[in-house]
């Protein structure tokens, strides 16, 4: 079982488009500055029910039913994101209650908009120890709750949304073949989210906050300082891992890239000598979902018919931490173990709400027993989904 191999994908963003132009009725920008220095016109904004949870079991869900496994096949799920609701349980616990994947371990990944990428790393290292066999890849963000709509440097940039993939060992070569990753901590303050925003504490608040030098718990970044990091790192990366995966250039078919920038996108093409036809972009109508932009742009690329079996496709993803990271991936997606049945797709969402009903009862039964055993009631107040915002 050497080999990880891709064998589902899936992918969800919110429904709530919003655009450039009402973007410019808030803040001082306009459409044409954004599109012409971005190449972003639109983005996705989860609504107040969604969570980074809610959107990565969505894209989970969709992973999974193209794989054609159960959620109690599965081993191993991480969710690389930057705006968890809870520091623990963690997004990747939540989807794993969601799905009702008995059997799998589940953690959270922070390297921000390298996340995807390095959580796809780990999870093909563990199928290659053979500790896993199954595993769910996940990059989820809710960022527009984590941006200052004031701060026009930021808030045209990011948008909510979430990617899956499974990955599964085989013998068959092919899959995940190398990757790499990197960071450098001095650049920290270049693009940062302080810890204390979904939930601050109302005994610290502003006044704690201020005390302690800042009242803000939004992005803040040095826009053109991380647009020269990402031009720097993103061909170093791709040529890094194309050598580690014995590829030539010419020999990669697609490369899929953290969604930031067009422009950055543009000038990696220029130094690395890759025509910009092989850089698969959805920037322009989902804008950069941090963790999620790759896994996101890898399911629309499927979509949109730009991976043939045995194409040679390279991930890179940079971003806060410093962090950047590539993975070069050999498309075999292997035929399914087993037939899809009749009304798969039903099933399985019958299934997920059995699921989340069953999780209900267990916190149920654990209150009830704690009640009997004379302990002070646990407060089961864990929002099902719903956000407190
Ligand atoms: O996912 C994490 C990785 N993040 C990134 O990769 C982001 C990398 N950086 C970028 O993509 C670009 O630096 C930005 C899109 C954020 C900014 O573009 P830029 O071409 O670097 O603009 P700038 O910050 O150098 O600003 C140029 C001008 C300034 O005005 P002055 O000083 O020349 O008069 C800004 O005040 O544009 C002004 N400006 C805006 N104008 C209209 C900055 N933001 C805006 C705006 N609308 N939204």
């Amino acid at each position: 079982m050497k080999y990880a191999h891709i064998i589902g994908w899936g992918h969800y963003l919110p429904k709530q488009i919003l655009t450039n132009d009402e973007i410019a009725s808030e803040v001082d920008t306009n459409h044409e500055w954004i599109f012409t220095r971005t190449g972003i016109s639109s983005r996705r904004i989860a609504d107040k029910s969604e969570t980074a949870a809610t959107l990565a079991f969505e894209a989970a869900a969709r992973a999974l039913t193209r794989a054609n496994i159960h959620p109690s096949e599965v081993d191993l799920i991480i969710v690389a994101t930057s705006t968890p609701e809870y520091i623990f349980p963690s997004t990747a616990s939540q989807v794993q209650s969601y799905l009702g994947a008995e059997n799998a371990g589940a953690f959270d990944l922070s390297a921000a908009c390298s996340g995807f990428v390095y959580a796809l790393d780990m999870a093909t290292q563990a199928i290659g120890t053979g500790s896993v066999r199954n595993a769910i890849v996940i990059g989820a963000e809710v960022m527009s709750r984590v941006l200052d709509w004031k701060d026009r440097g930021t808030c045209i940039l990011f948008g909510d949304g979430a990617g899956a993939v499974v990955l599964q060992g085989s013998s068959i070569p092919g899959g995940v073949l190398a990757s790499t990753m990197h960071a450098d901590g001095s650049g920290g303050n270049l693009l940062s989210l302080p810890a204390v925003y979904h939930n601050p504490i109302p005994a610290l608040g502003e006044e704690f906050l201020s005390q302690n030098g800042t009242t803000k718990n939004t992005i803040d970044m040095q826009g053109r300082q991380v647009f020269r990091f990402a031009s720097r790192v993103v061909p170093e990366s791709i040529m890094e891992v194309a050598e580690k995966a014995n590829w030539n250039l010419d020999e990669i078919d697609l490369v899929v890239p953290h969604q930031a920038n067009v422009r950055i996108i543009e000038s990696v093409s220029k130094k690395i000598g890759i025509p910009m036809s092989k850089f698969f972009m959805n920037v322009n109508h989902a804008g950069n979902t941090s963790a999620a932009s790759i896994p996101i742009a890898l399911c629309e690329a499927v979509d949109a018919g730009r991976l043939r079996p045995n194409d040679n496709v390279v991930f890179v993803g940079f971003g806060g931490g410093l962090t950047w990271s590539a993975a070069a991936v050999n498309w075999l997606v292997l035929p399914s173990e087993k037939q899809p049945r009749f009304l798969d797709h039903e099933w399985r969402r019958m299934r997920y709400v059995f699921a989340r009903q069953r999780a209900k009862l267990r916190q149920w039964s654990r209150q009830i027993g704690a009640r009997l055993a004379g302990s002070p009631t646990p407060d089961a107040s864990l929002k099902d989904g719903k956000n407190k915002k």
